[in-house]
């Protein structure tokens, strides 16, 4: 154990603090994502695919949770979820949300601005398909958000859903599928030494193409 947490350590020296250039970054931003997404992924940070959103609804109130991305593409960030839930009818009344990742084995983060959409049917019954068994019957059981009784009650609806779909296949409930993040706005922060850490902006332009800016720590 000690040796693994040396190791994980070795590689943090490593990354933190790295510079982050106009020079040597990439000039898309979802491709320079993919590249610090695989530097975590080296350097074993927990759980780099866990980020926060915020949604705002109609109340003005922002709202916060973590969500796991499980697809990026040129397009965007993709994350599934209950379409009945908080997050949801957030969304609904105002599609402009926020992300966050925060590596801290990396002292990194990455700020993103955007509009959610869902995704296709087919995209979500492709990925709904990829799930195990128990999160499946969980999507069935659970209505994400609202108010439960008791822990028993939602017990009892998972013992009587995995009943049901005995020896068949399980479908994806309608209430449940992926939203994407298109983007427009990214920002790379990488934390350097006296606080005078690195902070590059993305911004989506008119035509579609993206503009660098380095903003102050
Ligand atoms: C690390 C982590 C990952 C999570 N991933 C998801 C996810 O992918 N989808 C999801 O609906 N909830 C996920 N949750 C639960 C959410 O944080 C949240 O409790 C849930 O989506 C309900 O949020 P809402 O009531 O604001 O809609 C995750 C929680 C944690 C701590």
């Amino acid at each position: 154990m000690e040796e693994l947490k040396n190791f994980v350590n070795s590689i943090r020296r490593d990354f933190a603090g790295k510079p982050l250039n106009e020079d040597s970054v990439d000039t898309n931003p979802l491709k320079q994502y993919q590249i610090w997404f695989e530097e975590a992924v080296s350097a074993q940070v927990v759980d780099p695919y866990a980020m926060s959103i915020a949604t705002v609804g109609k109340d003005m109130q922002p709202s916060l949770r973590l969500v796991y991305l499980r697809d990026i593409s040129e397009n965007g960030f993709v994350f599934y979820t209950n379409y009945g839930s908080q997050k949801a009818g957030d969304i609904a009344e105002n599609n402009k949300v926020a992300l966050n990742f925060y590596w801290v084995e990396l002292e990194r983060q990455i700020r993103i601005q955007g509009k959610v959409f869902k995704v296709s049917e087919e995209m979500s019954d492709t990925y709904f398909n990829s799930r195990p068994r128990e999160s499946q019957i969980g999507a069935w059981a659970s209505a994400q958000s609202t108010e439960l009784t008791s822990r028993q009650v939602l017990e009892e609806k998972v013992a009587e859903l995995t009943k049901k779909f005995e020896n068949q296949d399980i479908p994806r409930p309608k209430y449940w599928g992926g939203y994407i993040v298109q983007p427009f706005k990214i920002e790379f922060w990488q934390g350097r030494p006296n606080r005078l850490h690195d902070r590059l902006v993305y911004t989506r332009t008119e035509t579609n193409d993206w503009e660098i800016s380095r903003i102050a720590p």
